[in-house]
């Protein structure tokens, strides 16, 4: 039957037990949930910023030649003619609320974190959606080596803890805007009397964004551009420190990269360090999250110049990425008693237990409908309880219930009166 009102196309609707693990909602809420522990373990704190911004935030920090600003953002005007646009990154909005809110105030490195609906308008396929979440961190406040190291660690960690070990880390520098200048004048050379041989989409990117050209898939711009000279021949002696300091620590902590010279990000903010990690086990939307430092971002956004860096990392990527590896998660939380009610008079009895259980803090639940006890006794199994408590009339009569434990059969009949102690963690009443 068609449906009345599918989704929007590139959405997804997330519920308990999906067959795709992406939409599965506990499997998300696990990776979120581990996420949160390792920003903690690394010191990062939980920023969340509004779903829509004023438009221009995006469009001057993400760059107007850009796929994002040009092709992909859900922007609307509102009834007062202001232009919002929902958000299709977090970095700029984290930086406008650090800047709003005078966070550099207090000094040091501010480290935040988010787990943040995005949303871009892309052609959506397998892994890449009009509306997707990121677990994502901004570290503000000092442009050392050490910090874009432990950036870079605490997105390894999350994926380790995760079970996805077999990643490659895409690692480069893109200097800063003036050597990025230069650069592009020595790539532009290069590529004029092949342009020709180009793409459309090439040919606009030579237009409009020049660095954008080394992000190609195209195999003979890919061929072309294999002899075009390297953005690290322009780097700074500075920015070659930065670089090279921060491989001499990733080494150091044992992360293996890959250097990528052609490694750009569809981000014009982003200045010395960019990286990307990448999983074998993905299809073609194989980058699992991706980052770099914007150390001119937070003084082009109104605030004091503020040198940072962080990434962001798509959660229903990494879902994707663990349910082809078939990777074990802990089940979702099951109910510890799951009260069966049979008959007139055992129904208000059952459900008041119900709710002395759970103020008690036991996660107890029933089955409503007043149905058959084979049908209860169904559902319990179904909802993995760990005890059925039964309650008909004849056990209202005596005041007593029966208990059963479902995992290995056992059972008692108690004191009605004695059913929450028992069931909490303290175990049973001493006789
Ligand atoms: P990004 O590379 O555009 O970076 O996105 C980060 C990650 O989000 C990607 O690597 C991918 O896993 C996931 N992702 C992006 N777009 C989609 C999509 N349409 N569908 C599914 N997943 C997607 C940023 O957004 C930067 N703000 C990251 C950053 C933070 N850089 C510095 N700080």
């Amino acid at each position: 039957m068609p449906l009345k009102y599918p989704r929007a196309k590139g959405t997804h609707d997330l519920f308990p037990g999906a067959a795709s693990w992406e939409e599965d909602s506990h499997r998300c809420h696990y990776l979120e949930d581990i996420f949160r522990g390792v920003s903690n373990l690394y010191g990062y704190s939980e920023i969340r910023t509004p779903v829509f911004e004023p438009t221009e935030l995006f469009t001057r920090s993400i760059g107007e030649a850009t796929d994002i600003v040009s092709k992909e953002m859900y922007t609307l005007v509102t009834k007062g003619g202001d232009s919002l646009t929902l958000r299709p990154e977090s970095t700029a909005p984290v930086l406008r609320a650090y800047v709003q809110n005078s966070l550099y105030a207090s000094g040091g490195v501010s480290k935040l974190f988010y787990c943040a609906s995005h949303f871009r308008y892309e052609r959506a396929q397998k892994g890449r959606y009009r509306q997707h979440e990121q677990l994502g961190v901004e570290a503000l406040g000092a442009d050392d080596p050490a910090l874009d190291a432990e950036v870079i660690a605490l997105a390894l960690a999350f994926f380790r803890r995760i079970g996805i070990h077999n990643l490659t880390l895409k690692l480069n520098s893109v200097g800063s805007l003036e050597s990025r200048a230069a650069y592009l004048v020595a790539l532009k050379e290069f590529v004029l009397p092949h342009l020709p041989e180009f793409s459309g989409e090439g040919q606009a990117r030579f237009e409009t964004n020049p660095l954008r050209l080394l992000d190609t898939k195209n195999a003979r711009e890919l061929e072309i551009l294999s002899s075009a000279p390297h953005l690290s021949a322009y780097l700074t002696d500075e920015e070659r420190l930065h670089h090279e300091t921060l491989i001499g620590y990733l080494t150091d902590a044992g992360v293996d990269f890959e250097p990528d010279p052609f490694l750009v990000r569809g981000f014009d903010y982003y200045t010395k360090t960019a990286f990307e990690i990448q999983s074998p086990d993905l299809g073609a939307q194989n980058a699992l999250g991706g980052g770099g430092r914007y150390n001119k971002l937070v003084e082009q956004i109104g605030g004091p110049p503020t040198p940072g860096i962080g990434f962001g990392l798509g959660v229903e990527r990494a879902l994707i990425a663990l349910q082809a590896l078939a990777v074990e998660m802990p089940p979702p939380p099951c109910p510890t008693a799951f009260i069966i009610i049979q008959g007139q008079s055992a129904r208000p009895v059952g459900i008041k237990l119900l709710s002395d259980l759970r103020a008690a803090g036991i996660a107890a639940e029933t089955d409503y409908g007043s149905r058959s006890m084979k049908a209860q006794m169904r559902a319990a199994d179904k909802a993995h309880a760990r005890y059925a408590l039964i309650l008909g009339d004849d056990e209202v009569a005596q005041n007593v219930i029966q208990l059963k434990n479902l995992y290995d059969s056992w059972q008692h009949t108690i004191p009605l009166a004695e059913a929450v102690e028992w069931l909490s963690s303290d175990g049973p009443p001493a006789r």
